[in-house]
């Protein structure tokens, strides 16, 4: 893969922000070598090195009640020596959505000579081991896993720490072109070759995310994400004096992470998750409240915006969802952080009032924030999943660590 050097970096104590950087090419061939000349505007990421990398990442799918044939789509695109984990909170009432997912993915192993995990988010195995991992305020009504895809990414989280993957990533299932799936996957590799701290993050922004209004549109900025980033960047802004847009992935629910630094996150509830990543990141190793822990003073933590080369198209879950889901829970992770100055929560107030999501007087309510990886008994997670793991969540046969 070739990507555009990095020409902007915000220094935020141990954290390098990086701006953005473009995919120029998708498969830079067999050669690694490049010209000391091409080195200044242009990275080439060698095509062996993401595939050791692949080998390394677990890629977890987040899914609720979505066409099987965009599933289908997404799971034939992941890199082959990718480890898929699917995380399914599909009906099984009515339709048993989630056999449906749990065939395909079956038989799409067996096709493809693969093993993948797939639980569904009330499983009561899973619930168990969440619970013994400590994480009761995850549990809801029945003691079974709350739903939401960021509860879904840490149960991915610790089960990829389980299996002793060193990288894992993030795609949603309902993605209409799986050929940019296959470039988020490369993407998030090359991210994670560059960075030169084992603490690194790779964010996703698509090119374009098309609309069709009578006519197709490409369309750049997807609504929610136009707004959060804005209001991300005035936090930066205010806090360093100096005005920056660095941020344009606040919410990018493609991104992928070392688990060293996954593990050491707190994850807000919800659609919140990934803007609540960067301000945790920034909270914990900004050094602005706080010093960052000294491993990670000494090695940084690398972010990387990396922008596809393929447009972004997936379901239109309509207005509200946009409003409610995501933007008044996104803009809550920006206006509860210890962070935050007075000007900007005052613009997220009126934002969020013009948008007509909240009343006059009214504050956005705090999101719900789960504690890092780190602090959870792993051991107890451990006993309780790894014995069910070649049981029944792996397909298409016991699965062999
Ligand atoms: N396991 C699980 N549990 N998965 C879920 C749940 C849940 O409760 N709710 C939704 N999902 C799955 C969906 O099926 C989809 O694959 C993925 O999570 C994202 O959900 P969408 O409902 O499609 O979200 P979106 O398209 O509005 O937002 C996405 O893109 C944003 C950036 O534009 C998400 O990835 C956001 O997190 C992201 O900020
Ligand atoms: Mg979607």
């Amino acid at each position: 893969m070739r990507i555009e050097s990095r020409r902007a970096t915000e220094r935020l104590g141990s954290v390098r922000l990086g701006g953005t950087q473009r995919v120029l090419e998708l498969d830079s061939g067999k050669s690694s070598e490049s010209h000391p000349l091409e080195r200044m505007a242009v990275l080439q990421v060698p095509e062996d090195l993401i595939r050791e990398y692949e080998e390394k990442l677990a890629i977890v799918i987040p899914i609720k009640d979505e066409k099987l044939q965009l599933f289908e789509g997404v799971i034939s695109a992941v890199p082959h020596d990718c480890l898929l984990i699917v995380l399914s909170n599909s009906q099984r009432r009515r339709v048993d959505h989630f056999q449906m997912e749990r065939d395909m993915l079956r038989q799409f192993c067996e096709f493809t000579h693969r093993q993948a995990i797939i639980i569904h988010q009330k499983d009561k195995v899973l619930s168990r081991a969440m619970l013994d991992a400590g994480y009761t305020e995850m549990l809801g009504p029945g003691g079974r896993l709350k739903s939401g895809k960021s509860e879904a990414m840490v149960a991915a989280i610790l089960l990829s720490m389980a299996l002793g993957k060193e990288y894992i990533g993030f795609i949603d299932a309902d993605n209409y072109f799986p050929g940019s799936v296959w470039e988020y996957v490369k993407c998030f590799a090359s991210g994670l070759i560059l960075a030169t701290s084992p603490y690194a993050m790779t964010r996703v922004l698509w090119r374009y995310k098309p609309k069709i209004y009578g006519g197709i549109y490409f369309k750049k900025w997807g609504r929610a994400s136009e707004i959060t980033n804005r209001h991300l960047n005035a936090l930066l802004s205010h806090r360093s004096g100096f005005e920056t847009d660095i941020v344009k992935t606040s919410n990018a629910g493609e991104h992928a992470m070392s688990l060293a630094l996954a593990r050491m996150l707190p994850y807000a509830s919800g659609y919140a998750v990934e803007t609540h990543e960067l301000i945790s990141i920034l909270e914990r190793f900004s050094g602005f409240l706080q010093p960052a822990p000294a491993a990670v003073a000494k090695q940084g933590i690398d972010i990387f915006q990396l922008e596809t080369c393929n447009p972004h198209l997936h379901e239109d879950k309509g207005d509200v969802h946009l409003r409610r889901e995501m933007l008044l829970p996104s803009l809550s992770a920006i206006y509860h952080s210890a962070l935050c100055d007075d000007e900007t929560r005052q613009g997220i107030a009126s934002e969020l009032r013009l948008q007509g999501i909240i009343k006059e007087g009214d504050v956005p309510a705090a999101p719900c924030v789960y504690r890092p990886p780190a602090e959870a008994n792993l051991e107890a997670f451990n006993a309780i999943m790894m014995p069910a793991l070649g049981e029944y969540f792996a397909v298409p046969e016991s699965f062999k660590i």
